[in-house]
């Protein structure tokens, strides 16, 4: 489910909005799997030479394609990322490879375990996916339901730039707040039955998307990828059955599955 489907349309949608060759997909695969995976034994175990080498060979294929685009522009990103102006000059290279490799990590990471997230929780909720699967105009709140359910990016921090307080506690500028949008996903002062899944559920005020002026740039994309994957998906999840374990990534950051094997069986 993970490598066949649910990695597939958004590394597709992001090759070809980058306007990169789809066979390069595996490399943004591979390379975001790396970065995000650095604790996970199976990618970067805490490697931080091997972590290093990823960025230094995603950097250098960025570069390669910006430098092709200059010499010959073509209607994609990499083309307006490598030659527009930004207060009257280019972005540097490592502003230019930074922002492609936040676009490669951020849109096809988050996206594949919101997927892959809901079809877990759409197997383990037949009554709810039957709805779904009955009334397609519940696919809206659905997605940002299981968005709030699945919450794929599990936290970010910050770094306090003033002294403060939040809720009584006091904050010192410098001080690094981590921000669990997980456990604000399941706020109990905010949401009526926080732990049940309500594919109807609106209002939805999750954060899963974050927060203030680095709200996700992608939620528009993220939320039309997820709704049309469900929207083709949904009628066949019950004929599907795990035939193997799932396994999750070791990350305290992603609420990430490796690999979710199964097979769309019976009736
Ligand atoms: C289910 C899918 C997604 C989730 C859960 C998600 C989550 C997030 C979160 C939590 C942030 C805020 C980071 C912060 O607070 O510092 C963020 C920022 C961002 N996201 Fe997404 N994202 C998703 C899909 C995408 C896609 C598809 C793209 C692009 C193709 C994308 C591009 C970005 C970018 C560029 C930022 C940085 C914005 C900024 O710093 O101003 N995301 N995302």
């Amino acid at each position: 489910m993970v490598a066949d489907l649910a990695a597939e349309l958004p590394l597709m949608v992001l090759a070809d909005l980058l306007g990169l060759p789809r066979e390069d997909r595996h490399l943004l695969y591979q390379w975001s799997n790396n970065l995000v995976g650095f604790d996970d034994p199976e990618y970067g175990g805490g490697d931080v030479e091997a972590y290093r080498k990823t960025f230094f060979e995603a950097f250098q294929y960025a570069l390669s394609v910006a430098g092709e685009r200059r010499r010959a522009p073509r209607d994609d990103l990499m083309t307006l990322l490598a030659t527009s102006e930004v207060d009257g000059r280019r972005l540097t290279d490592r502003e230019f490879c930074n922002f492609w490799l936040l676009l490669v990590v951020a849109g096809n990471e988050t996206t594949r375990h919101l997927i892959t997230g809901s079809v877990l929780a759409l197997v383990d909720n037949p009554t709810q996916r039957e709805r779904l699967v009955a009334d397609d105009t519940l696919l809206p709140s659905a997605v940002d339901e299981l968005l709030r359910w699945v919450s794929p990016i599990m936290q970010f921090r910050r770094t306090a730039i003033e002294d403060t307080e939040l809720c009584g506690t006091p904050i010192a500028a410098g001080d690094k707040v981590v921000l669990w949008y997980a456990s604000a996903n399941r706020d109990a002062a905010v949401f009526e039955a926080p732990d049940e899944l309500r594919l109807h559920r609106n209002p939805n005020p999750h954060l899963s998307f974050g927060m203030g002026p680095h709200f996700c740039l992608g939620a528009h994309l993220a939320r039309l990828e997820a709704r049309t994957m469900l929207r083709e998906l949904a009628p066949h999840l019950s004929r599907f059955r795990l035939t193997g374990p799932v396994v999750r990534l070791e990350s305290n950051f992603v609420n990430g599955v490796k690999s979710l094997p199964g097979s769309f069986t019976g009736q």
